[in-house]
C-alpha cells in the first residue's frame, strides 16, 4: 500500500481479481482466526471491530461468536470493499454487523468503545503500522483486547524453481518499494508491547498445503494483484512477468512440489485498565 500522510491506496489494488482473492483467502484463514478468537475468549454480547475488513474479513465469524446481543463493525478505507462487506453481511442475514468506510490510522470513532479491536493482514500493507496499532489501542475498552493476524513468508519451494524464486524477488522488491513489510508477522508481538498492551501472546501457523489447494498459488496470485504496481515501478517487464507467472504456476501445480510459502502469526494483547 502506498499510504502517504493522508491518502489511502491499497497496494494490492481494488479490482475484481483482488476482491475475489480476498474472499477466497478469508475462507482459507477462517480456522486460524477461529483459533485466535478462542484463545482470546470472544463471548456473546461483545462489541468487536474488524479494521480493514475487506469484502468479508472475519465479520461472519465475529457475528457468530458475539451473537445477537453483540455488535460487529467492519471498517475499510476502500468504499467498494466496505459495500461488498455490507452485502456479504446482508446475504448471510448477519443482523449484528455494520460496515463503514474509514482509515484505520484514524477512524474518528470514540475511544474505549470495543471489547475487541482486530485487524487481519492490514499491517503488512502499511508503511507505518504503529499508527494503526496505536489507533487500535485507543479504540479498545480498558481490559479490552487488541488482536491481529499477519503473514511472515518463508518461501519454501522444493524442488527449487527459478521462475518461482524470481517471482518471490519481484514481490519482495515491490513490497519494499511500497515501504511496507512483507514479514510483518514476527513484528506483531513487539508492536503490541510497544503500544502499551499487556499479556501479549502469539501463535504461529505453518501451512504446507496439499496438491491442488489454492493457497499453494499465493506467490503467483499476489503477483497478479500487484501487477499494475510491478509494471508501474518497472520491477520487471510485462513479458517477463507473464512468463514467470506461467512457469511458476506450472511448477507449483505439480503434486511433487512441496510448498510452504508463509508462516502466519496471530497475536493478542490487553489494554491496561
Ligand atoms: C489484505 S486485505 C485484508 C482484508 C481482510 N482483513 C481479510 O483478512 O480478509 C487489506 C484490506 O485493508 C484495507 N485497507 C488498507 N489500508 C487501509 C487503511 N489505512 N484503513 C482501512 N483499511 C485499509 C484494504 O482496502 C483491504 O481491504
Amino acid at each position: 500500500m502506498s499510504t502517504n500522510e493522508g491518502a489511502v491506496s491499497y497496494m494490492l489494488g481494488t479490482g475484481a481479481v483482488e476482491q475475489e482473492r480476498l474472499r477466497a483467502q478469508a475462507d482459507d484463514l477462517r480456522p486460524h482466526s477461529d483459533d485466535l478468537f478462542g484463545r482470546i475468549g470472544v463471548k456473546p454480547g461483545w462489541s468487536a471491530l474488524d479494521l480493514g475488513c475487506g469484502p468479508s474479513g472475519s465479520l461472519g465469524l465475529l457475528a457468530e461468536l458475539t451473537g445477537p446481543d453483540g455488535r460487529v463493525l467492519g471498517l475499510d478505507a476502500n468504499p467498494d470493499n466496505a459495500r461488498l462487506a455490507r452485502e456479504f453481511a446482508a446475504a448471510l442475514g448477519l443482523a449484528n454487523v455494520r460496515t463503514d468506510v474509514a482509515d484505520a490510522r484514524s477512524t474518528r470513532l470514540p475511544g474505549s468503545s470495543f471489547d475487541l479491536v482486530y485487524a487481519r493482514l492490514l499491517l503488512t500493507n502499511i508503511p507505518r503500522p504503529e499508527q494503526v496499532v496505536s489507533e487500535m489501542v485507543r479504540l479498545a475498552k480498558p481490559r479490552g483486547c487488541v488482536a491481529g493476524e499477519e503473514p511472515d513468508p518463508v518461501f519454501v519451494c522444493y524442488p527449487p524453481n527459478e521462475a518461482w524464486a524470481r517471482l518471490v524477488e519481484v514481490l519482495q522488491r515491490t513490497w519494499r518499494l511500497e515501504q511496507a513489510d512483507i514479514n510483518m508477522g514476527r513484528r506483531l508481538p513487539g508492536l503490541y508491547r510497544a503500544a502499551g498492551l499487556e499479556d501479549v501472546g502469539f501463535h504461529v501457523f505453518a501451512d504446507a498445503h496439499p496438491a491442488g489447494h489454492r493457497r499453494r498459488m499465493i506467490v503467483a496470485d499476489l503477483a497478479r494483484s500487484l501487477r499494475p504496481k510491478i509494471l508501474d515501478r518497472e520491477v520487471v517487464t510485462e513479458r517477463e512477468l507473464d512468463e514467470l507467472d506461467r512457469a511458476a504456476r506450472s511448477h507449483v501445480a505439480d503434486p511433487g512440489t512441496v510448498m510452504l510459502p508463509v508462516l502466519y502469526f496471530t497475536a493478542w494483547g490487553r489494554k491496561p485498565s
